[in-house]
Protein backbone atom coordinates (compact mmCIF):
# COMPACT_ATOMS: atom_id res chain seq x y z
CA UNK A 1 0.00 0.00 0.00
CA UNK A 2 1.15 3.57 -0.71
CA UNK A 3 2.32 5.45 2.30
CA UNK A 4 -0.11 8.63 1.48
CA UNK A 5 -2.96 6.14 1.95
CA UNK A 6 -2.28 5.00 5.95
CA UNK A 7 -3.85 6.95 8.28
CA UNK A 8 -1.57 8.66 11.00
CA UNK A 9 -2.75 6.02 13.71
CA UNK A 10 -1.24 3.24 10.87
CA UNK A 11 1.59 5.47 10.61
CA UNK A 12 2.62 6.02 14.38
CA UNK A 13 1.75 1.96 14.59
CA UNK A 14 4.25 1.31 11.93
CA UNK A 15 6.94 3.69 12.99
CA UNK A 16 6.77 2.00 16.78
CA UNK A 17 7.30 -1.09 14.85
CA UNK A 18 10.02 -0.30 12.88
CA UNK A 19 11.96 1.87 15.42
CA UNK A 20 12.10 -1.87 17.30
CA UNK A 21 13.07 -3.07 14.20
CA UNK A 22 15.66 -0.81 13.91
CA UNK A 23 17.02 -1.23 17.80
CA UNK A 24 17.27 -5.04 17.27
CA UNK A 25 19.76 -4.70 13.88
CA UNK A 26 21.64 -1.70 16.49
CA UNK A 27 22.15 -4.45 19.16
CA UNK A 28 23.22 -6.70 16.60
CA UNK A 29 26.66 -5.16 16.60
CA UNK A 30 26.92 -5.14 12.39
CA UNK A 31 29.62 -3.69 10.59
CA UNK A 32 28.89 -3.90 7.26
CA UNK A 33 29.91 -1.60 4.43
CA UNK A 34 28.45 -0.88 0.72
CA UNK A 35 30.31 2.15 0.04
CA UNK A 36 32.70 1.22 -2.82
CA UNK A 37 32.39 -0.31 -5.71
CA UNK A 38 35.43 -2.79 -5.50
CA UNK A 39 35.62 -6.32 -6.60
CA UNK A 40 35.21 -8.87 -4.27
CA UNK A 41 38.33 -11.15 -2.81
CA UNK A 42 36.60 -14.50 -4.69
CA UNK A 43 36.65 -11.65 -7.89
CA UNK A 44 40.16 -11.08 -7.29
CA UNK A 45 40.59 -14.70 -7.05
CA UNK A 46 39.68 -15.56 -10.32
CA UNK A 47 43.06 -13.96 -11.84
CA UNK A 48 45.52 -15.25 -9.28
CA UNK A 49 46.93 -17.10 -12.28
CA UNK A 50 48.77 -13.42 -13.44
CA UNK A 51 51.19 -14.20 -10.29
CA UNK A 52 54.38 -16.30 -11.80
CA UNK A 53 52.64 -16.61 -15.35
CA UNK A 54 55.85 -14.90 -16.71
CA UNK A 55 57.86 -18.03 -15.49
CA UNK A 56 60.95 -15.97 -16.24
CA UNK A 57 59.99 -15.48 -19.82
CA UNK A 58 60.02 -11.62 -20.18
CA UNK A 59 60.45 -11.95 -24.31
CA UNK A 60 58.08 -9.33 -26.00
CA UNK A 61 56.68 -10.29 -29.34
CA UNK A 62 58.85 -7.91 -31.38
CA UNK A 63 61.76 -9.64 -29.70
CA UNK A 64 62.84 -7.21 -26.94
CA UNK A 65 62.68 -7.58 -23.21
CA UNK A 66 59.62 -6.22 -21.31
CA UNK A 67 62.00 -5.35 -18.15
CA UNK A 68 63.87 -2.55 -20.08
CA UNK A 69 62.96 1.07 -20.21
CA UNK A 70 60.99 2.64 -23.10
CA UNK A 71 57.71 1.83 -24.97
CA UNK A 72 55.35 4.76 -23.73
CA UNK A 73 52.20 4.20 -25.33
CA UNK A 74 52.66 0.08 -24.01
CA UNK A 75 53.96 -2.88 -24.84
CA UNK A 76 52.58 -4.03 -28.94
CA UNK A 77 50.42 -6.81 -27.71
CA UNK A 78 48.53 -4.52 -25.18
CA UNK A 79 47.65 -1.73 -27.82
CA UNK A 80 46.36 -5.06 -29.82
CA UNK A 81 44.16 -6.13 -27.30
CA UNK A 82 43.71 -2.18 -26.35
CA UNK A 83 42.41 -1.26 -29.56
CA UNK A 84 39.96 -4.17 -29.60
CA UNK A 85 38.52 -3.22 -26.06
CA UNK A 86 38.21 0.11 -26.76
CA UNK A 87 36.76 -0.13 -30.75
CA UNK A 88 39.83 1.17 -32.20
CA UNK A 89 42.99 0.85 -34.32
CA UNK A 90 46.19 0.19 -32.82
CA UNK A 91 47.65 3.88 -33.90
CA UNK A 92 44.86 5.52 -31.87
CA UNK A 93 45.63 3.69 -28.18
CA UNK A 94 47.97 3.30 -25.96
CA UNK A 95 47.96 1.16 -22.44
CA UNK A 96 49.58 2.64 -19.57
CA UNK A 97 50.04 1.36 -15.57
CA UNK A 98 47.33 0.62 -13.37
CA UNK A 99 44.90 3.45 -13.32
CA UNK A 100 42.57 4.86 -16.36
CA UNK A 101 41.84 7.61 -13.45
CA UNK A 102 45.41 8.79 -13.80
CA UNK A 103 44.80 8.89 -17.44
CA UNK A 104 41.93 10.60 -17.36
CA UNK A 105 43.13 13.28 -14.73
CA UNK A 106 46.45 13.74 -16.80
CA UNK A 107 44.52 14.71 -20.05
CA UNK A 108 42.14 17.18 -18.33
CA UNK A 109 45.27 18.82 -17.43
CA UNK A 110 47.19 18.76 -20.23
CA UNK A 111 44.06 20.39 -21.83
CA UNK A 112 43.31 22.85 -18.85
CA UNK A 113 46.90 23.82 -17.96
CA UNK A 114 49.58 22.70 -20.43
CA UNK A 115 47.72 23.05 -23.77
CA UNK A 116 46.96 20.05 -26.31
CA UNK A 117 47.16 22.81 -29.33
CA UNK A 118 49.60 25.81 -29.01
CA UNK A 119 50.36 27.77 -26.28
CA UNK A 120 47.05 29.52 -26.66
CA UNK A 121 45.29 26.76 -26.36
CA UNK A 122 44.85 25.80 -22.33
CA UNK A 123 41.12 26.31 -20.92
CA UNK A 124 42.93 28.16 -18.67
CA UNK A 125 43.92 31.24 -20.14
CA UNK A 126 40.25 31.65 -21.56
CA UNK A 127 38.88 34.44 -19.73
CA UNK A 128 35.79 33.33 -17.41
CA UNK A 129 37.14 30.22 -16.78
CA UNK A 130 36.31 26.56 -17.85
CA UNK A 131 33.47 24.73 -17.29
CA UNK A 132 32.34 21.31 -17.92
CA UNK A 133 29.14 19.42 -18.10
CA UNK A 134 28.40 16.60 -15.59
CA UNK A 135 26.13 13.91 -15.79
CA UNK A 136 24.07 13.38 -12.31
CA UNK A 137 24.15 11.09 -10.93
CA UNK A 138 27.48 10.32 -11.64
CA UNK A 139 31.15 9.12 -10.88
CA UNK A 140 32.56 11.35 -7.33
CA UNK A 141 36.36 10.84 -8.99
CA UNK A 142 35.37 12.44 -12.16
CA UNK A 143 33.86 15.42 -10.26
CA UNK A 144 37.10 15.63 -7.85
CA UNK A 145 39.47 16.12 -10.80
CA UNK A 146 37.06 19.57 -12.29
CA UNK A 147 36.97 20.47 -8.43
CA UNK A 148 40.76 20.27 -7.83
CA UNK A 149 41.76 21.87 -11.26
CA UNK A 150 38.84 24.63 -10.59
CA UNK A 151 36.67 24.09 -13.84
CA UNK A 152 33.45 24.90 -12.76
CA UNK A 153 31.07 22.09 -13.07
CA UNK A 154 27.47 21.99 -14.48
CA UNK A 155 25.16 19.39 -13.91
CA UNK A 156 22.64 17.96 -15.81
CA UNK A 157 20.10 15.23 -15.80
CA UNK A 158 20.59 11.95 -16.37
CA UNK A 159 17.59 10.24 -18.22
CA UNK A 160 17.25 6.42 -18.57
CA UNK A 161 19.22 6.03 -22.00
CA UNK A 162 22.07 8.92 -21.07
CA UNK A 163 22.06 12.57 -20.48
CA UNK A 164 19.03 14.36 -20.78
CA UNK A 165 20.70 15.55 -24.66
CA UNK A 166 18.23 18.39 -24.60
CA UNK A 167 19.98 20.23 -21.82
CA UNK A 168 23.24 19.49 -22.74
CA UNK A 169 22.70 20.91 -26.48
CA UNK A 170 21.17 23.99 -25.69
CA UNK A 171 23.84 24.93 -22.71
CA UNK A 172 26.96 24.05 -24.79
CA UNK A 173 25.25 25.93 -27.53
CA UNK A 174 24.81 28.95 -25.58
CA UNK A 175 28.14 28.60 -23.63
CA UNK A 176 31.54 28.37 -25.42
CA UNK A 177 33.62 28.12 -22.20
CA UNK A 178 31.78 24.54 -21.62
CA UNK A 179 35.05 22.34 -22.71
CA UNK A 180 33.82 19.25 -22.60
CA UNK A 181 31.47 16.60 -20.70
CA UNK A 182 32.29 13.53 -18.44
CA UNK A 183 30.49 10.47 -20.10
CA UNK A 184 30.19 6.87 -18.51
CA UNK A 185 28.29 5.51 -21.40
CA UNK A 186 27.58 2.22 -20.32
CA UNK A 187 26.53 0.47 -16.83
CA UNK A 188 26.86 4.00 -16.17
CA UNK A 189 28.23 4.94 -12.42
CA UNK A 190 25.85 4.92 -10.41
CA UNK A 191 22.43 4.10 -12.43
CA UNK A 192 23.84 1.58 -14.74
CA UNK A 193 22.16 3.77 -17.63
CA UNK A 194 23.32 2.30 -21.30
CA UNK A 195 23.61 4.89 -23.62
CA UNK A 196 21.02 4.65 -26.90
CA UNK A 197 22.10 4.97 -30.02
CA UNK A 198 20.38 8.43 -29.81
CA UNK A 199 22.27 9.85 -27.43
CA UNK A 200 25.26 8.66 -28.18
CA UNK A 201 25.00 9.87 -32.00
CA UNK A 202 23.54 13.98 -30.33
CA UNK A 203 27.00 13.28 -28.18
CA UNK A 204 29.20 13.10 -31.53
CA UNK A 205 27.76 16.10 -33.03
CA UNK A 206 28.58 18.42 -29.97
CA UNK A 207 31.89 19.30 -30.88
CA UNK A 208 30.72 21.02 -33.63
CA UNK A 209 28.25 22.99 -31.82
CA UNK A 210 30.88 23.85 -28.97
CA UNK A 211 33.69 26.54 -28.26
CA UNK A 212 37.22 25.82 -29.26
CA UNK A 213 39.00 23.44 -27.20
CA UNK A 214 35.72 20.69 -26.71
CA UNK A 215 36.75 17.17 -25.57
CA UNK A 216 33.72 14.10 -24.85
CA UNK A 217 35.54 12.44 -22.04
CA UNK A 218 34.67 8.78 -22.84
CA UNK A 219 34.86 6.75 -19.59
CA UNK A 220 33.74 3.30 -20.40
CA UNK A 221 35.19 1.36 -17.17
CA UNK A 222 31.98 -1.11 -17.34
CA UNK A 223 32.71 -1.57 -21.56
CA UNK A 224 32.61 -5.75 -20.44
CA UNK A 225 31.07 -5.97 -16.75
CA UNK A 226 27.42 -7.80 -18.08
CA UNK A 227 25.98 -9.52 -15.69
CA UNK A 228 24.62 -11.79 -18.12
CA UNK A 229 26.09 -14.11 -20.47
CA UNK A 230 24.37 -11.64 -23.75
CA UNK A 231 26.73 -8.72 -24.81
CA UNK A 232 24.56 -5.15 -24.10
CA UNK A 233 25.70 -3.32 -27.37
CA UNK A 234 26.73 0.36 -27.71
CA UNK A 235 27.39 2.12 -30.49
CA UNK A 236 31.05 3.06 -31.01
CA UNK A 237 31.80 6.78 -30.52
CA UNK A 238 34.51 7.25 -32.52
CA UNK A 239 32.99 5.48 -35.49
CA UNK A 240 29.89 8.28 -35.21
CA UNK A 241 32.28 11.55 -34.35
CA UNK A 242 34.75 10.33 -37.46
CA UNK A 243 31.14 10.61 -39.46
CA UNK A 244 30.43 14.29 -38.27
CA UNK A 245 34.08 15.60 -38.65
CA UNK A 246 34.48 15.40 -34.79
CA UNK A 247 36.92 12.45 -34.30
CA UNK A 248 39.70 14.48 -32.94
CA UNK A 249 37.06 15.89 -29.76
CA UNK A 250 36.28 12.68 -27.99
CA UNK A 251 38.69 11.05 -25.69
CA UNK A 252 38.18 7.38 -24.39
CA UNK A 253 39.33 5.51 -21.30
CA UNK A 254 39.33 1.91 -20.38
CA UNK A 255 40.92 -0.20 -17.98
CA UNK A 256 41.27 -3.98 -16.52
CA UNK A 257 40.80 -2.99 -12.90
CA UNK A 258 37.35 -4.55 -12.13
CA UNK A 259 38.48 -7.58 -14.49
CA UNK A 260 41.95 -8.74 -13.07
CA UNK A 261 43.27 -7.00 -10.00
CA UNK A 262 41.71 -3.60 -8.89
CA UNK A 263 45.12 -2.09 -7.83
CA UNK A 264 47.49 -3.71 -10.60
CA UNK A 265 45.62 -4.46 -14.29
CA UNK A 266 46.32 -1.97 -17.30
CA UNK A 267 44.62 1.29 -18.06
CA UNK A 268 43.80 2.15 -21.85
CA UNK A 269 43.17 5.23 -23.31
CA UNK A 270 42.36 6.05 -27.26
CA UNK A 271 41.98 8.95 -29.24
CA UNK A 272 42.54 9.72 -32.96
CA UNK A 273 46.16 9.92 -34.15
CA UNK A 274 46.40 13.34 -33.34
CA UNK A 275 45.02 14.10 -30.48
CA UNK A 276 47.06 11.49 -28.94
CA UNK A 277 50.16 12.70 -30.49
CA UNK A 278 49.55 16.02 -28.64
CA UNK A 279 49.05 14.16 -25.52
CA UNK A 280 52.20 12.09 -25.55
CA UNK A 281 53.54 15.10 -25.39
CA UNK A 282 53.37 15.71 -21.92
CA UNK A 283 52.97 11.92 -21.08
CA UNK A 284 56.31 11.76 -22.55
CA UNK A 285 57.76 14.54 -20.12
CA UNK A 286 55.87 12.77 -17.28
CA UNK A 287 57.56 9.31 -17.82
CA UNK A 288 60.23 7.07 -20.11
CA UNK A 289 57.31 4.04 -19.90
CA UNK A 290 54.38 2.26 -18.33
CA UNK A 291 54.92 -1.16 -16.11
CA UNK A 292 55.49 -3.84 -19.33
CA UNK A 293 55.94 -6.86 -17.17
CA UNK A 294 52.81 -5.85 -15.94
CA UNK A 295 51.45 -5.71 -19.51
CA UNK A 296 53.27 -8.53 -20.59
CA UNK A 297 51.57 -10.84 -17.48
CA UNK A 298 48.24 -9.90 -18.91
CA UNK A 299 48.64 -10.76 -22.10
CA UNK A 300 49.65 -14.03 -21.07
CA UNK A 301 46.88 -14.29 -18.99
CA UNK A 302 44.37 -12.55 -21.34
CA UNK A 303 45.51 -12.85 -25.07
CA UNK A 304 42.35 -11.49 -26.51
CA UNK A 305 39.10 -10.36 -25.83
CA UNK A 306 37.43 -13.58 -26.11
CA UNK A 307 39.58 -14.34 -22.85
CA UNK A 308 38.60 -11.49 -21.37
CA UNK A 309 34.72 -12.56 -21.60
CA UNK A 310 35.41 -15.99 -20.64
CA UNK A 311 36.97 -14.54 -17.43
CA UNK A 312 34.08 -11.43 -17.01
CA UNK A 313 31.48 -14.93 -17.26
CA UNK A 314 33.26 -16.11 -14.01
CA UNK A 315 33.03 -12.37 -12.51
CA UNK A 316 29.08 -12.68 -13.50
CA UNK A 317 28.46 -15.50 -11.73
CA UNK A 318 30.04 -14.05 -8.47
CA UNK A 319 28.11 -10.50 -9.08
CA UNK A 320 24.96 -11.34 -9.87
CA UNK A 321 23.16 -13.37 -6.44
CA UNK A 322 24.26 -10.31 -4.82
CA UNK A 323 22.48 -7.86 -7.39
CA UNK A 324 19.65 -9.69 -7.03
CA UNK A 325 19.36 -9.81 -3.29
CA UNK A 326 20.03 -5.93 -3.98
CA UNK A 327 16.39 -5.73 -6.17
CA UNK A 328 14.91 -8.12 -4.02
CA UNK A 329 15.32 -6.97 -0.76
CA UNK A 330 14.27 -3.40 -2.14
CA UNK A 331 11.35 -4.55 -4.19
CA UNK A 332 10.01 -6.60 -0.99
CA UNK A 333 10.39 -4.00 1.55
CA UNK A 334 10.04 -0.91 -0.93
CA UNK A 335 7.54 -1.78 -3.88
CA UNK A 336 4.62 -0.21 -3.74
CA UNK A 337 4.78 1.87 -1.10
CA UNK A 338 6.05 4.90 -2.63
CA UNK A 339 9.30 5.20 -0.36
CA UNK A 340 11.51 5.61 -2.83
CA UNK A 341 13.22 4.40 -7.21
CA UNK A 342 16.34 2.45 -7.56
CA UNK A 343 17.69 1.38 -10.61
CA UNK A 344 17.67 -2.23 -12.32
CA UNK A 345 21.19 -2.58 -14.07
CA UNK A 346 22.20 -5.11 -16.28
CA UNK A 347 25.68 -4.78 -15.84
CA UNK A 348 28.25 -2.58 -13.58
CA UNK A 349 28.75 -2.36 -9.65
CA UNK A 350 26.02 -0.12 -8.74
CA UNK A 351 22.38 0.60 -8.09
CA UNK A 352 21.17 4.02 -7.87
CA UNK A 353 18.43 4.72 -5.28
CA UNK A 354 16.54 7.74 -5.20
CA UNK A 355 14.59 8.31 -1.95
CA UNK A 356 11.61 10.98 -0.90
CA UNK A 357 12.77 14.36 -1.27
CA UNK A 358 15.20 15.47 1.79
CA UNK A 359 16.08 12.03 3.11
CA UNK A 360 18.96 10.75 1.72
CA UNK A 361 21.52 11.78 4.59
CA UNK A 362 19.15 11.37 7.45
CA UNK A 363 18.80 7.46 5.75
CA UNK A 364 22.66 7.05 5.82
CA UNK A 365 22.63 8.50 9.13
CA UNK A 366 20.70 5.98 10.78
CA UNK A 367 22.32 3.17 8.18
CA UNK A 368 25.96 3.60 9.93
CA UNK A 369 24.42 4.14 13.27
CA UNK A 370 22.97 0.56 13.16
CA UNK A 371 26.67 -0.98 11.41
CA UNK A 372 25.97 -0.37 7.72
CA UNK A 373 28.33 2.22 5.75
CA UNK A 374 27.09 4.08 3.05
CA UNK A 375 28.18 6.23 0.12
CA UNK A 376 27.75 9.61 1.95
CA UNK A 377 24.71 11.53 0.42
CA UNK A 378 26.05 13.89 -2.29
CA UNK A 379 28.97 11.88 -3.42
CA UNK A 380 27.68 11.47 -6.82
CA UNK A 381 26.95 15.06 -7.13
CA UNK A 382 29.61 17.88 -8.12
CA UNK A 383 30.71 19.69 -4.68
CA UNK A 384 28.78 16.69 -3.11
CA UNK A 385 25.71 18.59 -3.04
CA UNK A 386 22.34 16.85 -4.38
CA UNK A 387 20.14 19.54 -4.65
CA UNK A 388 17.04 17.27 -3.78
CA UNK A 389 19.17 15.26 -1.04
CA UNK A 390 17.38 12.17 -2.24
CA UNK A 391 20.32 9.91 -3.93
CA UNK A 392 22.31 7.26 -2.48
CA UNK A 393 24.68 4.95 -4.44
CA UNK A 394 24.37 1.20 -3.07
CA UNK A 395 27.33 -0.81 -4.36
CA UNK A 396 27.03 -4.26 -3.17
CA UNK A 397 30.01 -6.00 -5.18
CA UNK A 398 32.30 -6.55 -2.04
CA UNK A 399 30.17 -8.02 0.80
CA UNK A 400 29.26 -11.57 0.29
CA UNK A 401 25.68 -12.28 -0.53
CA UNK A 402 25.25 -12.72 3.02
CA UNK A 403 26.72 -9.63 4.13
CA UNK A 404 24.79 -7.88 1.36
CA UNK A 405 21.46 -9.38 2.53
CA UNK A 406 21.77 -8.01 6.11
CA UNK A 407 22.99 -4.67 5.10
CA UNK A 408 20.06 -4.64 2.72
CA UNK A 409 17.74 -4.91 5.46
CA UNK A 410 18.94 -2.48 7.55
CA UNK A 411 18.92 -0.07 4.81
CA UNK A 412 15.00 -0.74 3.60
CA UNK A 413 14.27 -0.41 7.35
CA UNK A 414 15.91 3.13 7.36
CA UNK A 415 14.21 3.92 4.32
CA UNK A 416 10.63 2.92 6.04
CA UNK A 417 11.76 4.26 9.39
CA UNK A 418 12.58 7.89 8.01
CA UNK A 419 10.28 7.86 5.23
CA UNK A 420 6.80 7.22 7.74
CA UNK A 421 8.56 9.82 10.16
CA UNK A 422 8.45 12.31 6.98
CA UNK A 423 4.80 11.53 5.96
CA UNK A 424 3.71 11.66 9.98
CA UNK A 425 5.72 14.96 10.04
CA UNK A 426 4.14 16.03 6.99
CA UNK A 427 0.26 15.09 8.27
CA UNK A 428 0.87 17.31 11.09
CA UNK A 429 -0.40 17.36 14.56
CA UNK A 430 -4.49 17.01 13.40
CA UNK A 431 -3.51 15.36 10.12
C1 LIG B 1 33.32 5.14 -14.03
C2 LIG B 1 34.63 4.76 -13.47
N1 LIG B 1 35.75 5.13 -14.08
C3 LIG B 1 36.97 4.81 -13.60
C4 LIG B 1 37.09 4.10 -12.43
C5 LIG B 1 38.45 3.80 -11.92
O1 LIG B 1 39.20 3.17 -12.91
P1 LIG B 1 40.72 2.83 -12.72
O2 LIG B 1 40.84 1.83 -11.64
O3 LIG B 1 41.12 2.30 -14.06
O4 LIG B 1 41.44 4.11 -12.37
C6 LIG B 1 35.95 3.70 -11.74
C7 LIG B 1 36.07 2.97 -10.47
O5 LIG B 1 35.14 2.79 -9.74
C8 LIG B 1 34.69 4.04 -12.27
O6 LIG B 1 33.55 3.70 -11.66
Amino acid sequence: MHLEAYSKSDLLAWSRELEEHYRGFQASGLDLDLTRGKPSIAQLQLSAALDGILDGDYCLADGSDARGYGGLDGIPEARVLAAQWLGLTEAQVLVAGNSSLTLMYLFMLSAHVLGLQGAESPWCRQSGGARFLCPVPGYDRHFAICEELGIEMLPVPMNADGPDMDVVESLVTADPSIKGIWCVPKFSNPTGVVYSDQVVRRLAELPGRAGDGFFIFWDNAYRVHEFDTTPVPLLNIMDECRRRGSQGRVVIFGSTSKVTFAGAGLAFMGASVDTLNAFRRHLSVLTIGPDKVNQLRHLRFLPDMAAVRDLMVRHAAILRPKFQCVQQRLREGLGNHGMGTWTDPAGGYFVSFDALPGLAARIIERAAAAGVKLTPAGAAFPYGRDPEDRNIRLAPSYPSVDDVDRAMQVFVTCVQLCSVEKRLGELGADG
